[in-house]
């Protein structure tokens, strides 16, 4: 028996009722908890922007010192267990790494859970992208999340306008509606299973190359066309092989997305990437003609992961760990999902179409 018309995307299918975010494809505008992302970047860190995600739904909710401390103190918890992470991802990338991080926290952790876990995220990315060179750094439980991870990778504090400019990233991806991860998040929390769960979970949806992925493959997109003379000899040639565009399209929003300005401002802060972001603006301006030319009257547009790929090039984070840098950010916002789930929402449980033989 036929139910319905299968929408295999869940284009414009509504779920639920959140507070937390709101993407307005149409006008290109992202609210996160009554802000606009750019007041919100331009006035909150990652711990503020964190506090409002989870204000009135966690321990810290709605207090930025709170939140800082939390996950200073989580921090510290987390590179514990950093000699059992390195032995147990050896040949894993850093994504595949954080996965086995994530898995190794109980669900029924001693200290609040959501702390937990986005305090472990940085303190296991930094000691996997260092070794097997160089040992891990521990935390310093009195810094911001950025500021910590900056210098856990490093060994040393960066320079102001290097941990600014991670702040502002790891603000701006914090959260972003019902999003394939966030949903993933929301889908397992449905069943109670817990925040860990929950987001280890959406860590392997955001994993993909068509969600969290595509920075790393930006910045390949970027060196194979080399010079602006030839993105759109190199477009033309993508087109006629089917190749997807990296950086470019949205399920939601049908014209630029807004983080992807808020993010080509932090990169402009950034010394010595004048000549990476014009490059980059003109190549982005050929793209979008490509797509226009190829896929009339489809309305593509850049997404955030364009100005992603140059900021965390900027920053000096390898590529292969851009995907696991974006879940320290989108952490937070899982973690909120997480709460409003599990405060009132049933189990999600759609239904399929059978369309095999029958008895
Ligand atoms: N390059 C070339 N063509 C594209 C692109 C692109 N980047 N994006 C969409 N299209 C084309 C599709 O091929 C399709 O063409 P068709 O109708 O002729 O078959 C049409 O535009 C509609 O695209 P869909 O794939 O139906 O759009 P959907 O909403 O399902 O997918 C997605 C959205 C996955 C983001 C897609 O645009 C894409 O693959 N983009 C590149 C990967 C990327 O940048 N991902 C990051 C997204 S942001 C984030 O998740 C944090």
């Amino acid at each position: 028996m036929l139910l319905t018309r299968v929408n295999s995307g869940l284009d414009g299918v509504v779920v639920a009722d959140t507070a937390m975010s709101e993407v307005d494809g149409e006008s290109g505008r992202l609210i996160v908890r009554g802000a606009a992302i750019e007041t919100l970047v331009a006035t909150r860190g990652f711990e503020g922007v964190a506090a409002l995600l989870w204000d009135g739904q966690a321990e810290g909710g709605g207090d930025e010192a709170a939140v800082r401390r939390g996950l200073g103190a989580a921090r510290r918890a987390a590179f514990e267990r950093v000699p059992r992470l390195l032995a147990a991802s050896a040949g894993l990338t850093p994504v595949e790494a954080l996965r086995v991080g994530l898995a190794m926290l109980p669900d029924a952790e001693p200290m609040p859970h959501h702390f937990a876990v986005c305090g472990a995220l940085p303190v296991f990315l930094a000691a996997l992208l260092r070794a097997p060179d160089a040992a891990p750094v521990a935390p310093d439980p009195s810094l911001t999340t950025a500021q910590d991870l900056l210098r856990m990778l490093r060994g040393r504090r960066a320079e102001p306008a290097f941990e600014q400019a991670l702040d502002a990233y790891l603000a701006t991806v914090a959260d972003h509606g019902f999003n394939a991860s966030t949903f993933t998040a929301r889908v397992v929390a449905s069943t109670r299973a817990g925040l860990v769960s929950s987001v280890l979970a959406a860590l392997c949806a955001l994993k993909g190359p068509l969600h969290g992925g595509a920075p790393g493959p930006v910045l390949d997109m970027l060196d194979e066309i080399g010079e602006p003379s030839r993105a759109e000899a190199w477009f033309d040639a993508a087109f006629a092989n089917g190749t997807t565009l990296m950086g470019f399209g949205h399920r939601i929003y049908k014209v630029r997305d807004p983080r992807a300005d808020v993010l080509k401002a932090a990169v402009a802060t950034l010394p010595a990437t004048a000549g990476r972001l014009s490059f980059a603006a003109a190549v982005e301006q050929g793209a979008i003609a490509a797509l226009r030319r190829h896929k009339p009257g489809r309305r593509l547009d850049t997404n955030v992961e364009y100005y992603t790929a140059l900021l965390l090039e900027a920053l000096e984070i390898p590529r292969a760990a851009f995907t696991a840098l974006f879940a320290v950010g989108r952490a937070a916002g899982w973690c909120a999902h997480v709460f409003e789930q599990e405060r009132g929402g049933r189990i999600i449980r759609p239904q399929s179409n059978y369309v095999g033989p029958r008895p």
